[in-house]
């Protein structure tokens, strides 16, 4: 199982539409994908039609168990979505009590790859959505992952969000064996727009290394498909929007993850 991590510590980057896109298309291709709401607000999990103000079982439940589950994950943790080959193990609002908490204190860090170690055998990518916040979710999500997607809006602000993201990054390198690869991705791109054609030349100058080189534009079908709770490719495999991402996933795949550390 290939495991993904989509962050930005800025809220509103397009974490939740990347996470849905890329799954969307690894799934129309016939991979088993298990897609991962750490985020206490529940957006992807409400986008597939659950309600993380109600669901009984939760990731939060891994947590409780601090992520030491003998037999597997039990079955009801893993919730159908818009396609047959996509599972979701939803987030609800009790995450919210974890999400400020320090990783390193309470021991929490590694329950989410342990977790995901359990369904190696059962998807073959799994990918997680994460809360726009430094916190035990976040290092978890990071922890858990062999490549991060770093979602940037391009926007004035947004190379300020980036730098603190990868200073976060940085500082979780530090604890684990391999240094995790990550590609910028930027988004909502507006070609119209002085700020998003000025903020593409920064990150090309400030991060030759790390930035996928194409973007994703401005597609009001993203807009209407979490609308309708089908994938992007779903609701319009031909839209800008779907054609971007389907080029960002061949760019992803042709990356080498770094190996495991659960
Ligand atoms: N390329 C795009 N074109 C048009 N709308 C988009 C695009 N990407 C995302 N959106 C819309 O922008 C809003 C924010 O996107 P999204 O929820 O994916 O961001 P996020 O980073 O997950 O936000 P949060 O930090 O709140 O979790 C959503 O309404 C989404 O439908
Ligand atoms: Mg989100």
């Amino acid at each position: 199982m290939r495991v993904w991590a989509v962050a930005n510590q800025k809220g509103g980057v397009g974490k939740t539409t990347t996470s849905i896109a890329l799954a969307g298309l690894l799934a129309d291709a016939g991979k088993r994908v298990v897609v991962v709401d750490l985020d206490p607000h529940g957006s992807m999990t409400s986008y597939f039609g659950h309600d993380p103000d109600t669901l009984e079982h939760s990731c939060f439940d891994l947590f409780l168990q601090q992520g030491t589950v003998p037999d597997g994950l039990p079955r009801e943790l893993l919730l159908q979505t818009s396609h047959e080959r996509i599972s979701l193990l939803p987030s609800s609002t009790a995450l919210a009590t974890l999400e400020r908490q320090s990783p390193g204190q309470n021991g929490l860090g590694l329950v989410i790859a342990k977790s995901l170690a359990q369904l190696w055998q059962q998807f073959d990518h799994a990918i997680i959505d994460s809360p726009p916040l430094l916190g035990v979710l976040m290092v978890n999500a990071l922890a858990a992952s062999q490549q991060l997607v770093i979602p940037v809006q391009t926007e004035f602000l947004a190379v300020k969000g980036l730098e603190r993201m990868v200073s976060t990054l940085a500082m979780i390198n530090r604890s684990r064996k391999q240094a995790l690869p990550y590609t910028i991705v930027p988004t909502l791109f507006d070609r119209r727009t002085q700020a998003s054609l000025n903020t593409l030349k920064v990150l090309r100058n400030n991060y030759p290394e790390n930035l996928w080189q194409a973007y994703i534009p401005v597609d009001t079908r993203l807009r209407d498909a979490s609308r309708a709770g089908v994938t992007p490719s779903q609701y319009d495999a031909n839209s800008r929007g779907v054609i971007a991402y389907r080029a960002l996933l061949k760019h992803l795949l042709s990356q080498l993850p770094a190996t495991q550390v659960a």
